[in-house]
């Protein structure tokens, strides 16, 4: 059984000194979630750099895990403007997202690029948070699952099954958009994703990775795709800088698995 982890990609949004009332505020949330809609679940947040330490901080002692955005692909060197994967573990991140389709799309990291971060995070014991998916034009040209398929191939290259990996599906044309991919189009993808570890690596490792979907997930969704089997939970941009409706995601979400 994979437990839901519900991961928060702030992205550039916020100020530091937002980070602690927004902490405060998802405890809270989170505790009152009645403990029948929770079996077990994970709950991560991954703020902008300039904040790690203050959210880590914050986050002490608590279920609420930090991550970060990106990380470069050696833990020091002549790297101007990357951050060390070295230095992300210890200040207590566990956590990484990687090749989030703002990094490939805007910033044109390749699949060569994403898989250096990918076997630099690992070596330092991070758990990525790889992230695939296609543009308009790509699903509109039934090109998805190729593109799908080529992101995930990174992982032949990277030592993966015997780590914690996590794979975040998200649509390029759902990212901030509002328009989420509906729960059978999303299912459809986990599900070729799920069958590429299973023929790539292992039944074993296939069932246990988790499988995030992302773009415009919000509470009024999140309960339709979570019904999904292999929707694993989410990774979330806009509706996550709200402690208000980044839990009510998490509490809906929950409650349809129970
Ligand atoms: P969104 O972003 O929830 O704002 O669509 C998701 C993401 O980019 O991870």
């Amino acid at each position: 059984m994979r437990v839901p982890l519900f991961a928060a990609n702030w992205k550039m949004n916020k100020a530091v000194s937002e980070v602690k009332p927004f902490m405060t505020g998802l405890l809270e949330r989170l505790h009152a979630i009645p403990a029948k809609a929770g079996t077990q679940y994970q709950v991560m947040v991954a703020p902008p750099a300039t904040h790690l330490i203050t959210a880590q901080e914050a986050t002490k002692n608590t279920p609420i895990q930090i991550g970060a955005q990106n990380c470069g692909q050696a833990p020091s060197g002549a790297f101007t403007g990357e951050i060390s994967p070295a230095v992300l573990k210890e200040i207590g991140c566990l956590w990484v997202i990687l090749g989030h389709s703002e990094r490939r799309h805007l910033y044109l990291e390749d699949d060569h690029r994403v898989l250096g971060r990918l076997q630099a995070a690992l070596k330092e014991g991070l758990s990525p948070i790889l992230c695939v998916g296609e543009t308009l034009p790509e699903r509109k040209a039934g090109q998805t699952m190729a593109v799908v398929e080529r992101q995930l191939g990174i992982l032949k290259s990277a030592e993966v099954s015997e780590k914690p990996l996590v794979i975040a599906y998200e649509p390029v044309w759902a990212i901030g958009t509002g328009e989420n991919a509906t729960p059978d189009q999303a299912q459809e993808v986990h599900l070729f994703i799920r069958n590429w570890l299973k023929t790539h690596f292992s039944p074993a490792f296939s069932e246990k990775t988790r499988i995030l979907y992302g773009g415009s997930v919000k509470p009024e969704n999140s309960a339709s795709l979570m019904k999904k089997p292999d929707v694993d939970g989410f990774l979330v941009g806009g509706a996550s800088l709200e402690a208000n409706s980044f839990s009510g995601i998490v509490e809906k979400g929950l409650k349809s698995r129970s």
